[in-house]
């Protein structure tokens, strides 16, 4: 089931998110910073957080995304993560066919996910081109030399 994320859903969140090893501790803060935005500024429209729950209601995934500012029809996947114990069981793709299907209600075009060109996001890779997301940009040296920010894209009109 996926829903709207909810206050209770903080913390559940930013364990699963620290559990997959893969992010610094100043991207688990920029994490947090974007999940307390949406959960304290109701009025604002620029992050929105849903979790995606297993068959036993916890949480096992979440997704923030948003409307692309000054754009008109693009939106950006800012943030996917799926628990360590529950990867590998089609969540995370639920998460982004959810979004896709938001986006088109809203009359968007274009989603772009921003990654890494690190091996370690070799597979999280994968699962973009997976999805049908091909590589529209790519900024050399861009988080340090050597590591380039990758920007994957798909278009629905
Ligand atoms: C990337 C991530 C969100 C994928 O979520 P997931 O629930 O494990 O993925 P799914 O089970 O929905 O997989 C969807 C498809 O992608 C493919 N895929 C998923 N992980 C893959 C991997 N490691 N290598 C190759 N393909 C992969 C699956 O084979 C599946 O295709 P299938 O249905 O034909 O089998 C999750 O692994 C994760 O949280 N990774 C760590 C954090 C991260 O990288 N976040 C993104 C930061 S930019």
């Amino acid at each position: 089931m996926l829903r709207p994320m909810e206050k209770t859903d903080r913390q559940p969140v930013l364990e699963l998110i620290r559990a997959t090893g893969f992010f610094t501790p100043d991207e688990v803060k920029v994490a947090e910073e974007l999940i307390d935005i949406y959960l304290n500024q109701p009025e604002q429209r620029d992050y929105f957080v849903v979790v995606v729950e297993n068959e036993k209601g916890q949480v096992a995934g979440y997704m923030t995304y948003g409307p692309t500012p000054l754009t008109e029809g693009t939106w950006d996947l800012y943030w996917i993560a799926v628990s360590p114990s529950e990867q590998g069981k089609g969540y995370g793709q639920e998460l982004v066919r959810w979004l896709e299907e938001e986006v088109k209600r809203k009359k968007g075009r274009l989603i772009l996910i921003e990654t890494s060109s690190q091996p370690k996001y070799e597979p999280t890779r994968k699962f973009y081109e997976k999805l049908g997301y091909a590589e529209v940009a790519r900024i050399p040296d861009f988080y340090r030399p050597g590591d380039d920010r990758v920007i994957f894209g798909k278009y629905f009109s």
